[in-house]
């Protein structure tokens, strides 16, 4: 039987991975910047912690998560995002007795049975920021502001930042009374999906990607003419912080994200090149209550691996590497020696393969390295070893006593 991959499980290897660690170097050394700090959370949680967070109606409960029973019979589930999982450990740990506010970052693999396609994956690696209890917008602004400045330490041209606010508790009731009505005068036009949204979950209509829906909520009712003063004046304010770090963004009334906990600022930087969302994140200001903490607002983002590597070039660092090819007998001072390089920090490749010196330059040319130190049974006598520049084709001995000082 010939074992392949599971679909939607990938390798990364070669080249994606250097940009994968680029991709995760730059956003951690960002974060740090902001003073996050790391939390290592676990890639299976109980199944109704992301019913209770996500929300039972939206599409990751309903028909994208990996679920399966341990050994007893409980529901566990592969995580699909990590906000409910930083929110657990917040209360389980009690985190919100330590300090004033709480900064965390996590990265690590997520799982959805989403349709593969470019860009999408069933295990897929998020890199995500999260603030609790922070009620004021400039935290908003920072949010956004974090997400913007990984886009541009990495180079990444063409995308936009959207911003929506979807107001508190009451904002939305109100906001959904209004956009039912308006639906069910349009309910015809509206694709199967979006009528069965309807009952379950009436704000998602307004993000169906079917041209017909996209139509119809044209003319919908927006959420921002719905905000209670207090929601207006946070959403006001963040636009005011936003211009003050001259960050581009759009206001789009129809972003409302898949996820339900998400109360006034959602925002997402999507990809014109791609036409993928790169960045997500929003303000949750129940979910810490909702799931037995004490009332916290809080706040985050996580950026998508893969999606931000597909938009990165290539990544040609050149390194020096020192090829070290034993001829005869010779491993005890060969490898001898490949200790003493690599205690003064160099890269040392022993070649692994025999053969004469044509064999070896070879190998030595595929392997990219940028010195050949060969070590025969002269060197050894002599107390040397000869290096071999793969560039310049220039060769010199040196004596171990000058490699002991330090050779360069
Ligand atoms: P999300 O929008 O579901 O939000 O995912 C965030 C990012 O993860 C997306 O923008 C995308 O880059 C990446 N992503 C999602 N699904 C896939 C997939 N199937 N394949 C590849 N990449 C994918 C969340 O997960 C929230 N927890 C974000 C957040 C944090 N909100 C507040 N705090």
């Amino acid at each position: 039987m010939n074992i392949q991959s599971v679909r939607g499980f990938h390798d990364i290897f070669g080249k994606d991975v250097k940009k994968f660690r680029k991709v995760s170097d730059t956003a951690r050394r960002i974060l740090k910047l902001y003073n996050f700090e790391e939390i290592i959370l676990p890639i299976v949680e109980y199944m109704e912690l992301f019913y209770r967070s996500v929300g039972e109606t939206t599409d990751i409960v309903q028909k994208e998560m990996f679920v399966f029973e341990d050994r007893k019979g409980r529901k566990l589930s592969l995580r699909p995002e990590g906000t409910a999982s930083v929110v657990r450990a917040f209360i389980e740990h009690k985190l919100y007795a330590l300090k004033p506010y709480v900064k965390l970052f996590y990265e690590g693999p997520m799982f959805r049975y989403e349709r593969p396609q470019a860009g999408r994956y069933r295990q897929f690696h998020q890199i995500g920021a999260e603030i609790f209890g922070a009620a004021e917008p400039f935290a908003d602004a920072e949010i956004i502001k974090i997400a913007y400045d990984i886009l541009e330490s990495l180079g990444i041209k063409n995308v936009i930042i959207e911003i929506n606010s979807l107001g508190c508790k009451r904002d939305r009731e109100a906001y959904r009374e209004a956009l039912l009505k308006y639906l069910s005068g349009v309910k015809e036009q509206l694709c199967r999906d979006c009528i069965s949204r309807m009952d379950r979950n009436p704000l998602r209509v307004l993000d169906c990607k079917v041209e017909t829906c996209r139509e119809v909520v044209v003319e919908a009712p927006k959420i921002v003419d719905y905000l209670c003063d207090k929601c207006k004046a946070h959403y006001e304010d963040l636009r005011r912080y936003l211009n003050a770090l001259e960050i581009p963004f759009r206001e789009n009334p129809n972003l409302v994200r898949g996820l339900d906990y998400y109360t006034r600022t959602v925002f997402e930087a999507v990809s014109d090149t791609l036409g993928l969302t790169l960045i997500a994140g929003g303000r949750y200001d129940y979910l810490v209550e909702e799931l037995g903490g004490p009332p916290t607002p809080a706040l985050g983002f996580a950026l998508g691996v893969e999606r931000l590597m597909l938009l990165i070039p290539d990544l040609e660092e050149k390194e020096d590497i020192y090829f070290l090819i034993p001829f005869g007998d010779v491993h005890e001072y060969a490898l001898q020696v490949a200790s003493l390089l690599r205690k003064q920090g160099k890269i040392v490749e022993y070649s692994y393969r025999k053969g004469g010196l044509k064999k070896q330059l070879e190998f030595a040319n595929k392997l990219r390295v940028k010195y050949a130190v060969i070590i025969g049974e002269d060197e050894v006598k002599n107390n040397e070893i000869t290096i071999k520049d793969m560039e310049t084709g220039q060769q010199r001995k040196v004596k171990l006593k000058e490699l002991i000082r330090g050779y360069s």
